[in-house]
């Protein structure tokens, strides 16, 4: 989307002829869809504004691990045990490729550490909730990795390189978890009736906080305007949002769900599902610290954290030993 075009929102962004040469030239690059790699110039506030992005993304990956975590151990098969298992790692590593792209712009990894365990930065509202039955590991894969791909798909085109690289890989992993968490659903639908119903209460519980994962509505976005200007999003928070709605809705009839929604009704002209108003309070009450599980989580990382410290020492112990050993050989 054009400089010019954006400023339309009245959200206070430059057009071109407002921009100082190197902002202009920046910017023309990015409406070329020429991608923006880490040593080239870029205004300050589209690093920050990457950097905050990208990181909190990384953490949302790290945290995400947490609520799955605690199923491995009672999934119902050895084959669901394996395929969770190994959901849960490619969330670790989508974390690390994260923190990598993150890193190329200049904040290191234990900084991003720091604002994460400090409470400065953010992770997705969503890993916030807990879960409660096996059903609720098919909601998240189904729901919540279907929400990031929806999210992700898009980024896959962001103007900076090294997150638009990783956002590639990642989808193809996000495409899978969707997939599990979805067969799961299916064949609890397919089960006895304590089994379906299970599946429709995981559905009742989930159904809001994923569609709060796109952010807030368009109108409360504050970064929304300056970060499509910069090619970092492509689309608005709202406009995902119906397109979530209007994949998943008919996947949920396919099993026999129903989405826990009474306003929820196919709009022929606009085709699309027009829904119900989501608990806003709600959302900005779990960005605040004060969801059901926001205490628990940040508690695991800070454990991590402490835990992990000796090994952290042995590693620079060793490193610094080496680098010693070298130069006393040079
Ligand atoms: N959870 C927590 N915070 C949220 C949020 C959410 N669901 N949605 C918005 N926010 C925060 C923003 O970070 C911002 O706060 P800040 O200024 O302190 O950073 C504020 O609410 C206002 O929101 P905006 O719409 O202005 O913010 P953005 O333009 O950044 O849009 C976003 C929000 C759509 C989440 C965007 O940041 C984004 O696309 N991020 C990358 C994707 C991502 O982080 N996904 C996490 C999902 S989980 C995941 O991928 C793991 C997978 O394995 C399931």
């Amino acid at each position: 989307m054009y400089a010019q075009e954006v400023k339309s929102t009245g959200q206070g962004i430059k057009s071109l002829e407002e921009m100082e040469p190197d902002e202009r030239a920046f910017q023309e690059k990015i409406n070329a869809d020429i991608k923006i790699e880490p040593k080239e110039w870029m205004p300050e506030g589209y690093r920050k504004t990457l950097v905050r992005q990208i990181s909190q993304h990384a953490h949302s990956e790290i945290v995400g691990q947490l609520p799955e975590g605690n199923w491995i151990s009672r999934a119902p098969t050895l084959d669901r045990k394996a395929i969770l298992l190994a959901k849960v790692q490619d969330e670790a590593g989508h974390g690390l490729y994260l923190y990598c792209a993150a890193e190329t712009l200049g904040v290191s990894r234990d900084q991003m550490t720091e604002q994460l365990l400090s409470g400065k930065a953010k992770y997705s509202s969503i890993f916030n909730y807990p879960t409660l039955s096996w059903a609720d590991i098919g909601a998240i894969g189904w729901l919540v990795d279907g929400a990031a791909i929806m999210n992700q798909v898009p980024l896959q085109r962001c103007s900076y390189g090294p997150y638009s690289r990783a956002m590639i890989r990642v989808c193809k992993e996000e495409s899978f978890h969707q997939r599990q968490g979805y067969d799961i659903m299916m064949k609890l639908c397919a089960g006895t009736i304590e089994q379906k119903e299970m599946a429709q209460d995981a559905l009742n519980r989930w159904w809001q906080p994923s569609l709060m994962m796109f952010g807030p509505p368009d109108g409360d976005s504050v970064h929304s305007a300056q970060s499509m200007a910069w090619g970092i999003k492509q689309n608005t928070n709202d406009e995902l949002r119906q397109k979530f709605v209007d994949e998943t809705v008919p996947q949920a009839e396919y099993i026999g769900l129903t989405a826990p929604d009474p306003d929820l009704i196919w709009n022929d002209e606009k085709k699309g599902y027009d829904f119900g108003e989501l608990n806003w309070d709600e959302f900005y009450e779990v960005l605040k610290g004060n969801g059901p599980c926001n205490k628990e989580r940040l508690g695991a990382r800070q454990k991590a954290w402490t835990d992990g410290e000796w090994f952290r020492d042995g590693l620079m112990a060793h490193a610094k030993k080496r680098e010693a050993r070298k130069m006393a050989a040079e």
